[in-house]
């Protein structure tokens, strides 16, 4: 079976494989077969730059030697363990995560552990429901936070909700300050945050369905929030409008959950890229780069007084492989790691370096390019028809498509590019490129970004 050839593997994925992931977005799908770096080589070795880095969960790097290593140390000393057990990397993991929070936020909190994002998720809507003894939340328009039936149901796209009945409470959906096609046809320079005074008013009497004054309770139990929509394009919001959102959900008593699932660890330039905005959440949920991408982990910090034993007692939730002995020996590792090298200062720096290329490509190739933007190492690139401003999600759709045909040229030599494609219409290219990545990796990447718009576009270049 080892020597099977390229198109005999995609026969077989083609009868075999289920076509309900992601795979098929792409016709026809891409196969690799080796990682490192900010690269990955397919069956013939070629090397595609990797602008996404597994969307987010491979930051430190593809290979990374040190976070291996651990990997490598833990499978040779306690590779395996039921999570009824404890074992120091959990403990550690969990300790290190919540003196994190404490420094950053001057709160104390407890770590519950799990494998992927959505499961994470799933636990947050666990422990808010119990704390709270309510279900219904608030989530963004433009929010994604998985594809478990529950967290599903707090993502905004009915795409993902459409065929598979109502299984839980579906949040209701609120306008993101996407300040570029603003929801309510407002300017960020002087709409005096008109998006969260509309949030406010829905508070104002009983009679707008979101507020009991008598009782002086509202029943939704908590906002959902990314503090920069991922999925939903790197959309990042103005400055004052978390902190403006927070004072209204203290009012309501409303809680705020943070996923960071995407933008945790430095993406965004902060630990959490909630910090870039000055408030602080109640629960924090986060995954993909605690573990590089390595054995999967996941988690979710909540207040003590959502999570303390008590309220939160043994049992509430659990998962076979939550707090495995993979995961956290990878994840302490990456705790350690990040705090012996400044990662805020080179992701804000290697950031504001992309960034001022991305804009300049924007300069250049206005026709293409209708809005740029980055925090830290998370950049968007959003593609517009030649008005700079009507989504081409066509035009993404093929640039997306050439660069994984590894045939663009730089330095002499044939090589891909590998892009994620998000936003509201599908029409943002999202980067998440490695930490690791050097300024002549930066420029070879807006090279190749270069290459592709010119290959897509030749009438508008
Ligand atoms: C913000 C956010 N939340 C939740 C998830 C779901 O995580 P997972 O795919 O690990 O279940 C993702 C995944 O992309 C995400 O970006």
């Amino acid at each position: 079976m080892s020597d099977t050839t390229q198109p005999d593997l995609l026969e077989l994925e083609r009868q075999y494989c289920s076509w309900g992931d992601t795979v098929h977005y792409v016709d026809p799908p891409k196969c690799f077969a080796r990682s490192e770096g900010s690269y990955l080589y397919d069956a013939e070795g070629t090397p595609y730059l990797d602008l996404q880095m597994w969307y987010s969960a491979s930051s430190f790097g593809y290979g990374n030697r040190r976070l291996n290593a651990a990997l490598t140390r833990q499978l040779e000393t306690l590779p395996q363990l039921a999570c009824q057990y404890l074992h120091r990397d959990k403990i550690e993991l969990a300790a290190a995560i919540a003196r994190l929070n404490e420094s950053r936020f001057g709160v104390k909190g407890r770590v519950h552990f799990n494998v992927g994002g959505a499961q994470a998720v799933e636990d947050s809507l666990k422990i808010v429901r119990n704390a709270t003894g309510k279900s219904l939340v608030f989530a963004f328009m433009g929010g994604y936070h998985g594809r478990t039936l529950a967290a599903s149901a707090i993502t905004s796209s009915y795409r993902y909700r459409r065929r598979f009945g109502h299984f839980s409470d579906r949040a209701h959906f609120v306008p993101f300050p996407y300040c570029f096609r603003c929801p309510y046809d407002k300017h960020v320079e002087d709409c005096d945050l008109y998006c969260v005074k509309q949030f406010e008013r829905s508070f104002e009497t009983e009679y707008n369905s979101f507020w009991d004054a008598k009782a002086r309770e509202s029943e939704f139990s908590a906002f959902y929030v990314e503090s920069i929509q991922g999925t939903g394009g790197y959309v990042i919001p103005p400055p004052g409008y978390f902190p403006a959102l927070r004072k209204i959900l203290d009012e309501r008593h409303v809680l705020m959950v943070d996923d960071e699932i995407q933008m945790g660890f430095y993406r965004a330039g902060k630990l959490w890229g909630i910090e870039n905005f000055g408030v602080t959440p109640d629960i924090i949920v986060f995954g993909k780069a605690l573990t590089n991408g390595l054995n999967p982990l996941s988690g979710v910090w909540a207040r003590e007084n959502l999570i303390a034993p008590d309220v939160f007692p043994p049992g509430s939730t659990h998962s076979t492989f939550s707090s495995n002995t993979l995961g956290t020996a990878v994840a302490l590792e990456v705790i350690r790691l990040t705090a012996e090298h400044d990662y805020e200062h080179a992701t804000q720096q290697k950031g504001a370096y992309f960034l001022t290329q991305i804009r300049d490509l924007q300069r250049r190739y206005p026709k293409v390019i209708g809005h740029t933007d980055g925090m830290g190492l998370a950049l968007r690139i959003e593609i517009c028809r030649e008005d700079g401003f009507q989504p081409d999600r066509e035009l993404t759709d093929a640039m997306f498509a050439e660069g994984l045909k590894g045939d663009l040229v730089a330095n002499g030599r044939r090589m891909g590019l590998v892009l994620d494609v998000g936003g509201y219409y599908k029409n943002v290219l999202t980067l998440a490129p490695s930490f690791e990545m050097s300024e002549s990796d930066i420029d070879l990447a807006v090279e190749l970004l270069e290459q592709l718009i010119r290959r897509c576009a030749p009438g508008r270049v």
